[in-house]
């Protein structure tokens, strides 16, 4: 057998491990690994195909980023092209990824990517792509797995941040809105303010109003709290209000969530005339090395692909169903949406707690 490994979207703390558990597994069995680096690139002349051995994953487990280098630009089936005239285009791509393919005389793929990757991964399987998923996101947005491996490391990060400005900002007695990632998705936004006691977190799913917010902010001066930490999710949203994305003019720039922190600290501020400051965590989520739990998570996945390509289940991602690794159909995987769902039990703990959603 020789097998292919790609990572593609944005990168997550255990895509290393990832890697090194499908190569050594697949070693095992005595295969052959290449390794398709950035996304689909390598299949496309965009960048490289390289030979993935032992040596090659010579301890990396613990390493953040991937070795393969990713790209969330990379959409074969929408590949951007500049034509003479200076304007991009979208052009498919998709046949050449599956001519390289064969040349390269590959019997499987194992792509490991968030619910973008997948997707791509599921139309490539469609057109006679052998191709196993590996589910990775910071965000924890893929369906039909109940955790994605990365999310740890990025909710350990966001609540170390909130965990250092509760004490600057009671020393300063100032109001602190810390901006998580997520996209259309509270869950980092959620496990990190519980786990680091905020007093209001903003969730995309529950749409805010700064009323609700403000009061929250004065109720605990009232008591003498005279500090408060709100945590707002990126894709977070006023009542009623739109998503907040990042200004920039450079040409060919995609839109990209942002900004919703320092909005809501200006309302903040205005309404209750309490000194009030914003921090972007931005990609520090993304960074670090993995969390034990998202280490194991990202190997048991990994071992698990190479046996999801030996039983030949192919369209199939592997998903954590505790407390077994399972697989599951790529097309049941991408559908929906994968947010915090409103009856979940973190919710109402955030309640219960005396933490405002700002509903
Ligand atoms: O999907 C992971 C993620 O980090 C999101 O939380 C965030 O909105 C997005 O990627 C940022 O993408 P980029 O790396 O292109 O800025």
């Amino acid at each position: 057998m020789r097998i292919a490994i790609s990572t593609g979207g944005g990168d997550a703390p255990g895509l290393n491990a990832v890697i090194r558990a499908v190569v050594l597994s697949a070693l095992q069995r005595g295969w052959e690994v290449l390794g398709i680096q950035r996304g689909f690139g390598g299949l496309l002349g965009d960048a490289q195909v390289v030979p993935v051995t032992r040596e090659t994953v010579r301890g990396i487990t613990h390493l953040g980023g991937t070795i393969l280098g990713t790209t969330n630009r990379g959409n074969p089936f929408a590949w951007p092209v500049t034509r003479p005239d200076g304007v991009v285009e979208e052009v498919d791509r998709s046949d050449e990824v599956l001519d390289g393919f064969r040349q390269l005389t590959l019997d499987a793929m194992i792509v490991v990517g968030g619910d973008g990757t997948l997707q791509i991964g599921k139309r490539l399987g469609e057109k006679g792509l052998p191709l196993v998923g590996v589910p990775k996101t910071i965000d924890n947005d893929v369906r039909g797995t109940v955790i994605t491996f990365g999310f740890d490391t990025a909710v350990n990060t966001a609540t170390d941040a909130i965990d250092k400005l509760h004490s600057t900002a009671e020393s300063h007695q100032r109001v602190f809105v810390v901006e998580v990632m997520g996209r259309h998705a509270g869950w980092i936004a959620l496990n990190s303010g519980l786990a680091g006691t905020a007093d209001v977190i903003l969730l995309p799913e529950i749409p805010f109003d700064i009323e609700r917010v403000c009061d929250k902010i004065r109720q605990r001066e009232a008591d003498g709290r005279r500090f408060s930490i709100v945590v707002a999710a990126e894709g977070a949203t006023p009542v009623g209000g739109e998503l907040v994305f990042q200004q920039g003019t450079a040409p060919g720039r995609v839109a990209r969530l942002g900004g919703i922190g320092e909005r809501v600290a200006d309302q903040i501020e205005a309404r209750t005339g309490k000194e009030t400051r914003s921090v972007v965590l931005g990609h520090l989520q993304r960074g670090g090395s993995p969390t034990t739990f998202d280490r194991l998570l990202a190997l048991r996945f990994g071992a698990a692909a190479v046996r999801a390509v030996e039983a030949g289940q192919f369209g199939q991602m592997v998903a954590l169903d505790p407390p077994h690794i399972v697989t599951v159909p790529l097309e049941e995987a991408l559908h929906g949406h994968s947010g915090v769902p409103l009856d979940h039990d973190s919710i109402q703990t955030a309640r219960d707690l005396g933490i405002s959603l700002g509903d």
